[in-house]
């Protein structure tokens, strides 16, 4: 049977790699994309998540506009890291395919009342409003998530947008502390794994020669995508965060982690949005997710690489 997921995400040139690697999947059957505000406004999120579908040549696929802020905190955006656009790099046009027009909390809800228990997957790509919002308007859907699968937060990698909290926490982290409270079963993708999951010279230059429009238009986009973090970390690439939630999905023995308990700082505006991952399991608490810290990074890469080179 296919994975059978809702892909929730901030568009984003990472964002659009992972969601190109889904709809390059024939293990997945992608019920919806759920654009959120983050690393830009919603209004492009979702404009951008259109682009990415169409770039594949799915124009069939179902895009919905949830959050335009998150709870309680103003929004911020990381234009700094994905310009203006969100997804800077290529000059993709205006998509033609139709923004659906229910609400996506709303379409969350519905689609994990509607379907049998345990058999939809989240995968979380960017700041956790929609789910929260879905989780408060609609309690019953926890115990019926297969899955929540999240990029987000960090343990000894520390962050990337203050010294301790990473972006897509940092930007609604009350919805992220009632996601991880909410009991269903989460993987956690933390800057820990996502940080050795580098867009080298070469794994771009692949995506470059494929003779198809999806794989020089990802060049395009991780060329502009890796300039900030290459100056900032000074490494060889940029990490290429949201991907590794998808290829968890599809190969988890490309990865190693453990089954730990996470909290999410909410109170402290120092420390606003970390994610306190209790690593060496001191605090007592329940676990509530499996952390991955490990990655094989060259077999994920040649996923990456073969799966897209299948796309128009
Ligand atoms: C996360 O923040 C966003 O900028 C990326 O798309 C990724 O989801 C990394 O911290
Ligand atoms: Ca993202």
């Amino acid at each position: 049977m296919k994975h059978q997921i809702i892909i929730d995400t901030d568009p984003g040139q990472d964002d659009a790699v992972a969601i190109l690697l889904a709809l390059a999947s024939p293990e997945i059957e992608l019920l919806g994309i759920c654009a959120v505000a983050g690393n830009v406004p919603l209004h492009l999120t979702e404009v951008n998540a259109r682009k990415v579908c169409e770039l594949a040549g799915k124009h069939e696929t179902k895009v919905y506009a949830g959050a335009i802020r998150p709870i309680f905190r103003s929004l911020i955006t990381a234009e700094h890291v994905h310009g203006k656009t969100g997804l800077d790099g290529p000059v993709l046009p205006e998509p033609k395919m139709p923004l659906q027009k229910q609400y996506a909390p709303d379409f969350i809800i519905d689609t994990l009342m509607s379907r049998p228990a345990g058999t939809v997957t989240l995968c979380c790509l960017g700041p956790l409003t929609n789910i929260a919002l879905a989780l408060v308007k609609e309690p019953r859907i926890a115990p019926r998530i297969k899955r929540i699968i999240a990029m987000g937060g960090g343990w000894s990698e520390g962050g990337n947008i203050t010294p301790v909290a990473e972006f897509n926490i940092y930007v609604d982290p009350h919805a992220a502390r009632l996601v991880f409270d909410c009991g269903a079963p989460i993987t956690l993708l933390p800057l820990d794994v996502t940080h050795q999951a580098l867009t080298t010279r070469s794994r771009i230059e692949k995506f470059r020669v494929m003779k198809n429009q999806t794989g020089p238009a990802v060049a395009a986009m991780l060329d502009f995508f890796e300039r900030f973090d290459v100056e900032k970390y000074g490494s060889d690439g940029g990490p290429l965060h949201d991907p590794c939630v998808i290829a968890w999905l599809l190969q988890p023995d490309l990865f190693t982690g453990k089954d730990v308990n996470v909290a999410v700082e909410c109170d402290s505006e120092l420390t606003m949005g970390q994610t306190v991952i209790d690593w060496w399991r001191v605090s007592g608490r329940e676990t509530n997710a499996h952390v991955v810290r490990g990655i094989n990074s060259d077999g994920f890469f040649e996923m990456l690489s073969e799966r897209l080179l299948s796309l128009s």
